[in-house]
């Protein structure tokens, strides 16, 4: 089965852009933790899910295409296991495809919100150091700032892991410190 190397590796051979590098990146940290406390014995698949996850995205951004080019891709490998395969295919909502693992949902639930931290990061001069939940909750509710960022499907992922979102921000919020100097935010 693909390792944590091989699937950085194969997202790197499909993405350049460095941000969208990091969008992964980041969205793999939170997986990572959450799975220590959900489901320790698939930690590195969730990761892996994580890294993977928008892997076509920068040259099939579209709802047609992503991201049912690399679920398509990734089955033909037959190295990533189905459950990771369908991660990917229902982090996007308008796949219709059930999020019927905790998996799936973490994924869906970390995608949006990890973007959004990482945006908040950038504007401060300590990036994430100092960052605490109720400046994230702030600029949620300013739709102007990140405006790309869905605050529905923020609100969504914390439900579908039921999770108060607060706790979520704070949750995503310490696995993207615990490893903000190689992520570079
Ligand atoms: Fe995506
Ligand atoms: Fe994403």
């Amino acid at each position: 089965m693909i390792s944590i190397e091989e699937a950085r590796a194969l997202m790197h051979d499909w993405v350049e852009s460095a941000s969208l590098r990091t969008h992964m990146e980041c969205v793999a940290a939170c997986m990572g933790w959450y799975a220590a406390r959900v489901q320790a014995d698939r930690q590195d698949d969730w990761i892996i899910a994580g890294l993977l996850h928008d892997m076509d995205y920068e040259k099939h951004p579209t709802i047609e295409e992503h991201p049912f080019v690399c679920v398509e891709f990734l089955k033909n490998r037959g190295d990533v296991p189905e459950d990771v395969v369908q991660a990917i295919l229902s982090h996007a909502d308008y796949s219709g495809s059930p999020r019927d693992t905790d998996m799936a949902r973490h994924l869906f639930a970390v995608d949006e919100l990890a973007g959004f931290i990482t945006a908040c990061s950038r504007v401060r001069p300590d990036g994430i150091v100092e960052l605490e939940t109720k400046s994230v909750r702030k600029k949620l509710k300013n739709l102007k700032f990140a405006a790309a960022v869905s605050r529905d499907d923020v609100a969504k992922g914390a439900e579908e892991i039921k999770l108060e979102l607060a706790d979520h921000i704070t949750n995503c919020i310490d696995a993207l410190r615990g490893e903000r100097e190689r992520l570079g935010i």
